[in-house]
């Protein structure tokens, strides 16, 4: 199968020295991608800007913000089977950029911000994206719930939901601990594990559902 995989953060210019960004490492974009290529699988990752080196044989396309990740995504996904959305992606951008450094002159600095693209909610909606469609839902409350609606609005078939409220998981470390929140209510946790092991798990679950489609033998 082809994956399209989306990671890291994406930074949305203030000014030339200043940008918004989210927390997030990379880390497990990365190890869906090594996954992904493990499983003999093809993979096209969307990287925003990270310090970890992509794996070897990825095809990699590097973007900075929400916007260029967007188009990014949308000229590559209908080259692929299965996609999976876990860039940390910034929700809103300032409106205007500066063309020069802001001053602090004021003791305050209100700015104004737009919604960025929603990638994963375009998948579908814009992209016309028929393959499977999975999503992240690093929350802090209510986690399920949010993940299923997610799950819904956004016509994936799985929904990855990640506690990032916890300590220890999560952020920036090795390992994490997720629930696969499927539709019809289901779910499937997944122990706490090094990020590479649920990748692997992650890997296989989708593999195992959506196997490639293998056309009809000439009669
Ligand atoms: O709505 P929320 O940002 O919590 O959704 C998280 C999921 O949506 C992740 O899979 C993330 O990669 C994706 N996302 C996106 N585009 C955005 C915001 C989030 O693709 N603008």
């Amino acid at each position: 199968m082809r994956f399209l995989i989306t990671a890291g953060p994406t930074r949305e210019p203030l000014d030339p020295v200043r940008y918004l960004s989210n927390r997030s490492s990379g880390k497990m974009g990365c190890a869906l991608a090594s996954a992904a290529l493990e499983a003999g699988h093809e993979v096209v990752l969307v990287s925003g800007p990270v310090a970890l080196e992509p794996p070897p044989g990825a095809q990699i396309t590097r973007v900075e913000t929400a916007r260029q990740m967007f188009e990014a995504v949308r000229d590559q996904i209908s080259g692929c089977e299965a996609a999976i959305f876990c860039a940390a992606v910034a929700d809103y951008r300032p409106v205007s950029v500066a063309g020069q450094k802001i001053k602090k002159t004021g003791e305050r600095l209100v700015l104004e911000l737009e919604r960025t693209e929603d990638i994963l909610g375009s998948a579908r909606s814009i992209f016309g994206f028929r393959g499977f469609l999975a999503g992240f839902a690093a929350e802090t409350t209510n986690l399920l719930e949010h993940a299923h609606d997610k799950l819904r609005r956004k016509g994936c078939d799985l929904v990855i939901a990640n506690d990032v409220s916890r300590a220890g998981i999560g952020f920036d470390s090795a390992e994490n601990e997720v629930i696969l929140c499927l539709p019809g209510a289901r779910e499937i946790p997944l122990p706490r594990q090094t990020k590479a092991g649920l990748a692997r798990a992650i890997i296989a679950f989708i593999t195992e559902t959506h196997p490639p489609q293998t056309p009809p033998s000439p009669q």
